[in-house]
């Protein structure tokens, strides 16, 4: 870090950098893993916990919390004459990977509320509200699709669209959402989602450009497109002592040659296309009968939506020409398109890393955010920290603290800029 010069802000007074630490290792613990990691997926006890810790610490700090219902937590601090204007927001996910880090997600969303926290008890001179938020599934690790709470807030889906939708053990959206809501009781619902002026979600970059350039903060312009699909490839069951091969219709044997002809035929020689199986399940599941039904999922990334459009007719060709006898189905889940954030807001987050002397770089997102569904309606950003070997979704994610508290000192620095237009 270098040394600020005289009448430009410093990291140390903006936040209490203690305080997020402390903060960001005492959620960890909800969800624990005994191998270091977290699992505290969308709309389990564990979310309702972490989200309980999370209003309780907000609520002592004298913000107003509320929810909605679809389980988003808004903490609010409006300072006197600014409460109707519209909101300078920040957040992100307080749900983990079934075997995810401690900070994807909840660096983005502590880091929100000690900033927020901060400007309140700096006095910042502001004229719009400023919120952190926790956005409720955006993993989709549980129950597809993710970036849900964001979703929501954008009009792209509707409670009425996904309460019937099941986890992999059968478990009902709707039912698991209404045991989340109750954790909180007290907390008044928010019914309507309200505008907001700007948004700025913190994150790890969950890459490993930063940690080898040697920077603090990743400025971050737009985030690469995205689409889900799952596979349902039909066969027959059948003894697999009697059975001889040519005679049965295998949907395992058809569906594990669909993944390696996606693989090859996705191949990108530049390495810019992510292609990924990360769910693969057979039915009826015993190792004596043959697979009558196999389920997997695809995640295709891209940063060109011609591409992502391109390989989704490839996608579609090679599995009808691998399904040999067996039916099959391609459900799309997700389309997001890539996004450009707001130039306003980018160059607001560039201005106040620079003037805390932080280094930094521009660049585009390879994950995933609810930042880039909020930007659909609204002016959005990001701002990444270092992590380290860009490792993610993976128990040993970590991160510097020094990075994380510079990550929340530019954050609170952006939010200030951005409230006080
Ligand atoms: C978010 O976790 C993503 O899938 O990019
Ligand atoms: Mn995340
Ligand atoms: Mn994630």
């Amino acid at each position: 870090m270098t040394t600020p010069s005289p009448g430009k802000p410093r990291a140390d007074a903006l936040i209490d950098g203690e305080r997020l630490i402390t903060r960001l290792r005492t959620l960890a613990r909800i969800g624990a893993r005994a191998d270091g990691g977290v699992n505290r997926q969308a709309l389990t006890p564990e979310d309702a916990a972490a989200r309980k810790l999370v209003v309780g610490w907000a609520q002592e700090a004298g913000l107003a919390a509320e929810t909605d219902p679809i389980g988003n937590l808004y903490l609010r601090h409006a300072p006197a004459g600014a409460e109707n204007a519209e909101p300078i927001v920040s957040g992100s996910h307080l749900d983990s990977q079934p075997a995810g880090g401690w900070l994807d997600g909840a660096y983005g969303v502590i880091a929100a509320l000690e900033a927020v926290q901060s400007l309140k008890e700096n006095r910042a001179a502001l004229s719009r509200p400023v919120e952190a938020v926790a956005w409720t599934n955006e993993e989709g690790s549980r129950f597809i699709p993710g970036v849900m709470g964001s979703s929501f807030y954008v009009d792209r889906l509707s409670i009425s669209e996904i309460e019937d939708k099941l986890d992999p053990d059968g478990v009902r959206l709707g039912d698991a959402l209404a045991e989340l809501l109750a954790a909180t009781p007290d907390l008044p619902v928010r019914e309507q989602p309200r505008p907001i002026a700007g948004l700025v979600e913190a994150h790890i970059e969950q890459g490993p450009i930063l940690e080898a350039e040697r920077l603090t903060i990743g400025v971050v312009e737009g985030v690469q497109g995205m689409r889900w699909m799952e596979i349902t490839v039909r066969g027959r069951t059948d003894h697999a002592g009697t059975t001889p091969l040519r005679q049965r219709r295998d949907a395992m044997l058809a569906a594990t040659s669909m993944v390696q002809a996606l693989a090859d035929a996705l191949d990108d020689p530049d390495d810019i296309i992510r292609f990924t199986v990360g769910r693969f399940i057979a039915r009826p599941g015993a190792p004596n009968t043959v697979a009558d039904e196999v389920t997997f999922t695809i995640d295709l990334r891209h940063p060109d939506e011609h591409v992502l459009e391109r390989s989704t007719e490839t996608i579609g060709r090679v599995v009808a020409e691998k399904a040999g006898d067996c039916d099959f189905d391609i459900a799309l889940q997700e389309a997001l398109k890539p996004v450009r954030f707001d130039e306003r807001i980018v160059e607001t987050v560039a201005s106040a890393t620079s003037d805390l002397g932080l280094p930094a770089r521009r660049m585009v997102s390879g994950a995933g955010h609810d930042a880039a569904v909020l930007a659909q309606r609204y002016p959005c950003g990001m701002a990444f920290v270092p992590c380290h070997k860009g490792i993610s979704h993976h128990p040993s994610e970590n991160a510097d603290e020094a990075d994380l508290i510079a990550g929340a000192a530019v954050l609170a620095e952006t939010l200030r800029r951005l409230a006080s237009d």
